[in-house]
């Protein structure tokens, strides 16, 4: 007999799998003769290698406040998961800068978010240390409801296909864009496990959204005109952004607010976003998370 949707999510086990991609021959533009599409999606490579590393922090410093065993077990699967993805990410960045596209000073900004203002702070109480770290899980609950938003698009999304967008990165994108599928309740889980309260998880999103978006507007800004081809000849705009959504290669941006909008219901669940059962479909056809599954 089939099994539902929520018997597909509950039986989970997350595994980290540890892929491996070639970027050797990866054009500087992966969607031909598409620069603003290509680097409004390479902003997800100026921001995850620092930001994923910084959630496998945040959970790591909550993981002494856990009192159910299960959703430690999915916890440890979510901090394996996620530090791979950021140093699957980081390779990007690093073949970027071989291309003559240096995005240090960027990645500079954000890490000293992501290190600085977001970090630990020092000189706490105990009781204080708690608060700190259950704010900064709200924090990630909020991101990892876009992460997962983004993830089912990627996972849906014929037009970067019919624009012939580079193989390996569409791998790419969709097995980050599957794992954060089947990881998409983890944060949520742990925050609801810390503090079932309505206020903090707004919170959260309040603080999340609006920095996401002003991240990626500055990272699709940076990425043009750092661009050793474009030269800065090509500037950002919403209408661009329209325009590739209605193509197919990114995602609409009315659906991404409404989406963020969905986050505020009091019966909200990151359940009720995309399927567990097309994220572990996917990764049974990846070529990476094949190839990694072989080692
Ligand atoms: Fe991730
Ligand atoms: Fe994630």
């Amino acid at each position: 007999m089939p099994r539902t949707a929520a018997e597909v999510h509950t039986d989970l086990v997350l595994e980290p799998r540890d892929v491996k991609f070639d970027w050797s021959r990866l054009p500087l533009h992966w969607i031909p003769d598409e620069p603003f599409a290509t680097h409004t999606i390479n902003v997800l490579h100026l921001l995850l290698p620092e930001g994923e590393r910084w959630f496998t922090e945040v959970f790591k410093d909550a993981l002494p406040l856990i009192t159910d065993e299960q959703l430690r077990e999915e916890v440890l699967g979510f901090i394996g998961q996620e530090a791979i993805h950021a140093e699957a990410h980081q390779e990007v960045l690093d073949h970027l800068l071989g291309q003559g596209l240096d995005p240090r000073p960027y990645v500079r900004q954000i890490a000293w978010l992501f290190q600085r203002i977001l970090g630990p702070k020092p000189h706490l109480s105990p009781r204080q240390r708690r608060e700190n770290i259950i704010e900064r899980v709200a924090f990630v609950a909020a991101i990892e409801h876009f992460t997962a938003f983004l993830g089912n698009w990627a996972l849906n999304s014929p037009g970067l296909e019919r624009a012939k967008a580079d193989p390996t990165m569409l791998d790419l994108l969709r097995w980050h864009g599957a794992e954060e599928v089947e990881h998409r309740s983890v944060a949520f889980d742990l925050l609801v496990h810390l503090d079932r309260g309505y206020g903090r998880r707004i919170r959260g999103m309040v603080l999340g959204g609006p920095l996401l978006v002003h991240l990626w507007v500055r990272g699709v800004r940076y990425l043009l005109a750092a661009d050793p081809e474009l030269r800065g000849r090509l500037k950002p705009s919403w209408r661009q952004a329209w325009d590739g959504a209605q193509r197919g290669m990114l995602p609409d941006p009315i659906q991404s607010l409404r989406s963020g909008l969905r986050y505020f219901k009091v019966r909200y669940h990151p359940t009720q976003e995309g399927s567990s059962a097309q994220a572990l479909g996917y990764l049974a056809t990846s070529p990476a998370a094949r190839a990694a599954a072989a080692r």
